[in-house]
């Protein structure tokens, strides 16, 4: 599938034919996939937690106020991200780069994150958000279909999936089959409100 293609047709899907199974070759080449996505300074803040219990599933169905999505996908992924990552042994990042490179590259993402709780936290919804797109673009690539989902109760999900101290939940990503395909696009906004030239 083209770019665009599966740009167009990916869409959040709410019903999902729950007796497929995600064959584990396409859930490899899909997180895969993921992991290429670009992060600040190559960071990768991103934890994912696959959910393949099915009793597990429904108790994070609770905590998404019952949507019906998280126990009829084939997959659901819960994407989560560590606010310490950046200070996390970092030569991780750079370990494929010239040493000159890291010489340089250290320093700088230890000077950029230190202190800034704000930018930290922020910097792990950049990294999530990007897991996610690739992700859904990977899986419409595959033929699967995706609903991104933030509807569910936070603090519940937490304790659900024994969130460690320090780390955020960015979304969850429901992958599967459609049963009945998405609603009609709600209403995009036209270019020209929400692009400007040099300046707002
Ligand atoms: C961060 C995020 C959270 C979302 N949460 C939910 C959700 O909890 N439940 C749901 O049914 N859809 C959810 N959606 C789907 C949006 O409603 C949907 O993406 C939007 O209406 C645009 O439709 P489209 O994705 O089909 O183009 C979410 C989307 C995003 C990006």
């Amino acid at each position: 599938m083209k770019v665009f293609q599966a740009i167009e047709q990916r869409r959040a899907v709410r019903h999902y034919q729950s007796d497929i199974e995600m064959p584990e070759q396409d859930f490899t080449q899909l997180m895969s996939a993921v992991l290429l996505s670009p992060t600040s300074y190559n960071i990768q803040h991103w934890r994912f937690i696959r959910v393949t219990d099915k009793a597990h599933r429904e108790k994070i169905k609770a905590a998404a106020w019952g949507q019906d999505q998280v126990s009829e996908a084939s997959e659901l992924i819960i994407l989560c991200a560590d606010i310490n990552a950046w200070n996390d042994r970092p030569q991780r990042y750079v370990a494929n780069s010239p040493k000159e490179t890291q010489d340089m590259l250290l320093p700088m993402i230890s000077a950029f994150y230190s202190n800034k709780e704000q930018l930290q936290r922020d910097e792990t919804m950049r990294s999530c958000g990007m897991a996610a797109q690739t992700l859904m673009l990977a899986a419409k690539g595959l033929g699967y279909d995706t609903c991104p989902m933030i509807g569910f109760d936070r603090e519940a999900l937490a304790r659900l999936i024994r969130l460690p101290q320090g780390h955020v939940i960015g979304m969850m990503i429901a992958i599967g089959k459609a049963k009945t395909p998405a609603h009609p696009r709600g209403g995009q906004l036209p270019l020209n409100e929400v692009l400007w030239e040099n300046h707002f």
